[in-house]
């Protein structure tokens, strides 16, 4: 994408006149201001919180419903690469030279992670949405060789009796579990492969996918959290939840991980299994959203006026049809994810979602884990990383470019 300065880019939006029409899909120009819009608020917003966090081992995760700032976690938090991640899609919309320095500092730290033995899967959110986005945007040697260590690193978790990662090690309720999170995770890994890592890497990526897809995934295309395998013999065992309402139940944030992560797999293998398992998520997400457009936590939880929503799903969830939008052929099927995507991001991007000056946060109303009660109903991070992402993504189909 072309670099603007962040002054540059704040005059582009000067002239753009207020959309009044809030619901319906807006044409390419006007969608195409307003993107520029909600990008221009957010970078300022982002600006003014990196310039109050200057600890640069501690990391946002979430604002707790007493505060306004960012509760923050050290980096061995699954959470660690999302504010980094944040500076870097700041960076890419503003060019501006302050928040590169901001997420080079940021991202520093990130590097224990890939040098230390592998605690879980979670080695691909924190260095890809890190270093992952620096390398691709800086294109910083020192950043490449710390990705390949890192996807060493996760591909050390992979059991090839199994055909996939042991995602939560330290979890001993299961000989071995793979979760569909981990989907998301496998990006780490092709990349590796296609720059200059042992191409076993894509194998296990491919092998973990077809096993989520033949396990995880259910034959009515929705998904259980967990799947727990016997180690010894690979067997399935049985499908569980963790942050769901139910073994059972489709839990949101899940069923959006499968959505993107299956289309990642897709785009790096080929597989067209992987694509169609992708797709036949996003119809199922898509099928049951409630009436306003976002996702309550989990699809079957009992809906009352107090059930939280959940907006990172819904910022997850528009990032992966923009990808499907880019990998598929047919036009028909291209505009439904498209526009389901843009609606999405509209509602995201309403009074009702943006914190505006409430808190350092861009987003509000995401749910973490509501069994145990964390996160609910709170702006968490990634729910402004993958917002941010989804609408650089579609800023960048409305110019008729290709997604990076
Ligand atoms: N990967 C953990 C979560 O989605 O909450």
């Amino acid at each position: 994408m072309r670099k603007m300065s962040f002054v540059k880019g704040i005059i582009a939006v000067l002239g753009i006149v207020l959309i009044a029409n809030g619901c319906g899909l807006f044409s390419k120009q006007e969608k195409q201001s307003e993107i520029d819009q909600v990008l221009v608020s957010s970078v300022v917003k982002i600006k003014k919180s990196a310039s109050e966090l200057k600890d640069y081992n501690h990391f946002p995760r979430r604002i707790f419903k007493d505060s306004t700032h960012w509760n923050c976690v050290m980096v061995k938090d699954w959470c660690s690469g999302f504010w980094p991640g944040v500076l870097w899609y700041a960076y890419e919309f503003s060019g501006d030279e302050d928040i590169k320095k901001q997420a080079e500092l940021f991202t520093a730290p990130i590097q224990e992670i890939a040098y230390s033995p592998a605690n879980d899967h979670d080695i691909g959110f924190q260095v890809y949405c890190s270093y992952g986005n620096g390398y691709r945007l800086t294109g910083n040697p020192e950043y490449k060789e710390i990705m390949l260590a890192a996807a060493d690193t996760l591909a050390t978790l992979y059991n090839p009796i199994v055909g996939s990662i042991h995602s939560w090690p330290s979890n001993k309720n299961y000989p071995h579990n793979t979760i569909i999170d981990n989907m998301m995770n496998l990006e780490l890994l092709f990349w590796a492969a296609k720059n200059g890592g042992e191409q076993r890497l894509k194998e296990i990526a491919i092998s973990h996918a077809e096993v989520t897809m033949k396990h995880i995934v259910r034959p009515d295309y929705s998904a259980f959290h967990l799947g727990s395998f016997d180690a010894e013999t690979g067997a399935f065992i049985e499908g569980k939840t963790h942050q769901g309402y139910a073994d059972n139940s489709m839990w949101a944030r899940g069923q959006t991980w499968g959505i993107y992560g299956f289309a990642i797999a897709y785009r790096e293998s080929g597989k067209k299994e992987f694509l169609t398992t992708s797709m036949k998520m996003a119809d199922k997400f898509l099928e049951r959203l409630p009436e306003d457009g976002i996702p309550y936590w989990d699809f079957d939880a009992p809906v009352t006026s107090e059930t939280p929503k959940d907006a990172s799903a819904a910022a997850v969830a528009a990032c992966g049809m923009l990808e499907l939008y880019q990998l598929i052929d047919d036009e028909a099927a291209k505009n439904k994810y498209r526009e389901a995507a843009t609606s999405l991001l509209q509602i995201l991007s309403s009074p009702k979602y943006l914190s505006g000056d409430k808190n350092q946060a861009i987003l509000l109303h995401s749910t973490g884990h509501k069994p145990k009660n964390k996160e609910v109903d709170v702006p968490i991070i990634y729910a402004d990383y993958y917002y941010l992402e989804a609408l650089l993504k579609l800023k960048k189909i409305e110019a008729g470019q290709v997604i990076d």
